[in-house]
Parts: structure tokens; C-alpha cells; sequence
């Protein structure tokens, strides 16, 4: 069924791991996430961006979601807005039906970002929607905003931004960056930061965005097909697992996504080079979309069975 996190969230604290949050920009990624959520009878989050909208439509997200909801009611679903850029958005968001939705202020300065996310909750909450905010700066492209630099969450003013937002969950910086690009050198958490973000908050349910873990199979074989996903790099699954112990609920992924639908219909249409029907290579993609989450669910956010 349809529902919001806080349950969702609740249980997923309390067992120490976390949910998912797949990013979907079509019917295959719907239904390659589902699919794996469902054999491995796993509560899951489908996060739309503001890009994800603009090249579907948020009618159209709605809908397959919906049908997919008809497909298979007993996996617990929550439909989230990934990284809302303003308070319309959100606004849009939730009087379309969306149970959560992110307000990301995080390049705005601390009372800005305050203010924007607090607006945003006291529209939502009337309205029984949850709502994530960010505090603290992603390296790399965020939306639109570029940030150079990470800039790691502070913990004593995610608890004041907590307390004076009334935000429900919190997307922190502790050294993830979104894209397939995210470590030059070895990867490296500041999980001494998480923590004390964690320890200052109890109880509290904390989000990683950037955490796909960019499977080097994925990038050989884009490469190795056409491709040129050069030097890319992700988090390592060990590290996601121990962030799913220290309050952290949701993990983001989209790039991981992106690179096993590519590879696959990559590899298809080299070794088929007369075929044409887009059925024949979406087919085996959404597969590959479908194994890589369950194996996300299964060893990285350790949800299986939570359904
Ligand atoms: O955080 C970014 C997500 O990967 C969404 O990316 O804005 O290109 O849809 P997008
Ligand atoms: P990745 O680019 O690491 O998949 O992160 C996705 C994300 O954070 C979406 O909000
Ligand atoms: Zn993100």
C-alpha cells in the first residue's frame, strides 16, 4: 500500500538498517524496483526529482505508480519529491498525492534554509505529508546548485534546524557526493560526524543522499560497449551498511540505477546490432534494474523480509 515513512521509519530505526529510495524517471525503473521490492518483501521509497517530473510528468510518476500499487498491493510504497527546489513544488507534490517530499535549501544560507523548510512543513504536516530537509553541502551537482566543496553537516545546528523547522527527517553532508564520480582517492566518511549528529538527535531518522556505490561491472561494461564512464567511483557497500546502523534510514540511489539500465541496453544492442523493437533490450534492462535493487535490499540496506 501507499503510505508515509514514519512507521516505515520507526521500524527501520529500531531493526538498524534502512529503506531505499530509488529515484524513477520511467515505467521500467518503476517496475524493475518494484519487482525486486516485492521478492524480497521489502518496504521501498520511489523518489521523483524535479527532472524525473519535467521528463515524465508528475501525472504520468502518479499513475505508475498507482498501477504498480495494483500490481502488487503488498509492498509498503512510499512516493517522495527528491531534492523540491521550492516551496510550489512541494506544494504540487503533496496536493498530488505524494506522502513525502523533500525541501532542499540546503545552498541557501542557515536562516533561509529555516525559513523556506519551515513554510514547507506547515503546509505539509496539516496534511499528514512527511517532509525531508537537507543541511550542509554535497560536492558536486545538486539539482541545479553546483557546490566545489562539501560542506559537512554541523551537529549542533541540525538540532536547532531540526527543533525550530519541525522537519521530520534530515539529509546530512558527511562526505557522499551525487553522480558516479564521488572519491578521487580512497573513499572516506566522516562517520565520527554521523555519530554525533546521531547522538544529538535519538531517535531521529537521518537520510544519505549520494550513496549509489557505482559497481565497477556496471561501468566495465559500459565501457567496454561504447561507453566512456571514465574513473567513476561510489561508496562501498560496507560503508552504506554501517551508516544503516547509526540512525540513518533512507539511502539514495539513482546513478546506480542509471549505470545498470545503460550497461545492459549497451551490451544488447551490440551483441544484437538487428534488433530494433525497444521491447527487445528494455526487457533484459529492467532486469538488470530489478537484480541490482534486490541486491541493494538484500546486503546493503538489509530491508528484506521488513515488508
Ligand atoms: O540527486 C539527484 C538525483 O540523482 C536526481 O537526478 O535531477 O537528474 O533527475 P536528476
Ligand atoms: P547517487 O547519485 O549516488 O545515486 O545519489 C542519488 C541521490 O542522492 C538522489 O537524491
Ligand atoms: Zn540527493
Amino acid at each position: 500500500p501507499l503510505m508515509g515513512p514514519k512507521e516505515m521509519f520507526a521500524a527501520a530505526y529500531a531493526g538498524r538498517y534502512a529503506v531505499g529510495a530509488f529515484n524513477v524517471n520511467n515505467m521500467e525503473i518503476v517496475q524493475g524496483i518494484m519487482r525486486a521490492a516485492s521478492e524480497e518483501k521489502s518496504p521501498v521509497i520511489l523518489q521523483v526529482s524535479a527532472g524525473a517530473r519535467k521528463y515524465a510528468g508528475q501525472t504520468y510518476i502518479m499513475k505508475l505508480v498507482e498501477a504498480a500499487l495494483i500490481d502488487d498491493p503488498s509492498v509498503p510504497v512510499v512516493v517522495h519529491l527528491d531534492h523540491g527546489p521550492s516551496f510550489e513544488m512541494c506544494k504540487d507534490c503533496i496536493d498530488g498525492g505524494f506522502t513525502s517530499v523533500m525541501i532542499d535549501g540546503s545552498h541557501l544560507p542557515y536562516e533561509e534554509n529555516i525559513a523556506l523548510t519551515k513554510q514547507v512543513v506547515d503546509y505539509a504536516h496539516p496534511k499528514g505529508v512527511w517532509v525531508e530537509a537537507e543541511l550542509g553541502k554535497l560536492a558536486g551537482v545538486e539539482e541545479h546548485v553546483s557546490s566545489a566543496e562539501h560542506v559537512y553537516t554541523d551537529p549542533d545546528e541540525a538540532v536547532d534546524f531540526v527543533r525550530r523547522t519541525g522537519c521530520d527527517s534530515l539529509a546530512v553532508a558527511i562526505g557522499t557526493s551525487h553522480g558516479a564520480y564521488k572519491f578521487k582517492g580512497e573513499a572516506k566518511l566522516d562517520f565520527a560526524r554521523l555519530e554525533a549528529i546521531s547522538a544529538k538527535l535519538p531517535g531521529y531518522p537521518l537520510v544519505l543522499h549520494g550513496a549509489s556505490s557505482v559497481p565497477q561491472e556496471f561501468v566495465e561494461l559500459c565501457n567496454k560497449y561504447g561507453g566512456q564512464v571514465g574513473g567513476a567511483r561510489g561508496v562501498p557497500e560496507d560503508m552504506l551498511r554501517k551508516a544503516a546502523g547509526m540512525g540513518v534510514c533512507k539511502i539514495n540511489v539513482d546513478t546506480d540505477i542509471r549505470l545498470a539500465l545503460t550497461a545492459s541496453i549497451r551490451q544488447f544492442l551490440a551483441e544484437h546490432p538487428e534488433q530494433f523493437d525497444p521491447r527487445s533490450y528494455l526487457t533484459p534492462a529492467r532486469e538488470a534494474v530489478k537484480n541490482m535493487v534486490a541486491h541493494k535490499i538484500r546486503n546493503v540496506m538489509g530491508s528484506s523480509g521488513k515488508a
